[in-house]
């Protein structure tokens, strides 16, 4: 039997996010801008000899590990298209989790990502792109991203990426909270605040332009997120959170469906001191620092080399 494979997938934020009409499938259509930061799950594949069975650990040891889980839906899905017979081959896995969960950081979408690399790996089935791509859309609107990683345009459900030039390195501080944030709720929350006809999602040229020059504040200035009003209201304490950042003048939004809290800083320094000081705030989980871009899932060399 083969060697066990460890990828990393990483998590990501929204730095525009144009909520649309709903559509006949029930998602809304979105424009949206992601960007991959620098805060990754682990995620190993180890050979068996049949089924697929998944361990977690960090912050993922209270989750399901039975096939409501993503990644153990995205094995099973690569394994179908594939033509993989998991009565003869299959795979142990275990997911190193950093990524909030439920935090609007596809957490979720990043573990499925990982575990499709590293099983077409594990099992040399070799898909084509464009057919891991579209297993990843069925998978969830976040895992072709978090496939791809940098950062990119998606349209539709999130899931038709365009790669954008983006110059210049992005640091965040970002303060993750203790209770989560269901996605559909967000989004039904969205759709309850609207009183018209709601507009097709774009994001703004002046917003693109301000990427491609690599403008970080303009960035932070002209960035958008439809669904941080309905986000807050759910949560009490994101709002009371977000008092902590307007202390500091920094330009905060919610990344994804939230509850996850997130501001550029100007420099690493000043947001490690920021985060110390918010670790100790009401509602917190916890609070660090990311950068980005950064690529999408990498394969974590020698990680069981003797
Ligand atoms: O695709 P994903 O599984 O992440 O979506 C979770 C839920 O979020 C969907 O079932 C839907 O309620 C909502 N959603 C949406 N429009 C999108 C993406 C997600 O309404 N573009």
């Amino acid at each position: 039997m083969g060697k066990p494979i460890t990828v990393r997938a990483p998590g990501k934020v929204n730095l525009y996010l144009a909520v649309g009409p709903t559509r006949a499938d029930g998602f809304h259509d979105l424009a949206t801008v992601f960007q991959a930061v620098s805060l990754y799950d682990d995620i190993t594949a180890t050979p068996n000899d049949g089924g697929i069975t998944l361990s977690m650990s960090g912050l993922g040891e209270h989750l399901p590990v039975d096939d409501t889980n993503l990644a153990v839906r995205a094995a099973a899905a690569l394994a179908r298209e594939a033509g993989v017979d998991l009565t003869e081959t299959g795979v142990d896995l275990h997911i190193h989790k950093r990524i909030p969960v439920a935090g609007g950081m596809a957490g979720g979408s990043a573990d499925a990502a990982g575990t499709l690399i590293a099983c077409d790996a594990l099992w040399g089935t070799k898909l084509p792109n464009d057919r891991l791509l579209a297993l990843a859309a069925d998978l969830g609107s976040d895992v072709p991203f978090c496939l791809l990683g940098g950062t990119a345009v998606g349209y539709g459900r999130g899931e038709n990426l365009t790669p954008l030039l983006a110059r210049g390195t992005y640091t965040y501080l970002v303060a993750t909270m203790l209770e989560g944030l269901s996605t559909p709720a967000v989004f039904k929350e969205f759709d309850s605040g609207q009183s018209g006809p709601v507009p097709p999602p774009e994001v703004a040229p002046t917003f693109l332009r301000a990427l491609a020059q690599g403008d970080t504040q303009l960035v932070a200035y002209f960035g958008r997120n439809d669904l941080m009003s309905p986000a807050l209201e759910l949560h009490r304490g994101a709002r009371h959170v977000m008092e902590f950042f307007c202390q500091h003048s920094l330009t905060v939004m919610i990344s994804g469906s939230g509850p996850t809290l997130i501001a550029q800083v100007e420099s690493v320094e000043r947001g490690e001191g920021l985060a110390e000081r918010l670790r100790n705030w009401p509602h917190v989980a916890d609070a660090f620092v990311v950068t980005g871009p950064v690529t999408g899932v990498e394969f974590v060399p020698d990680r069981y080399a003797p």
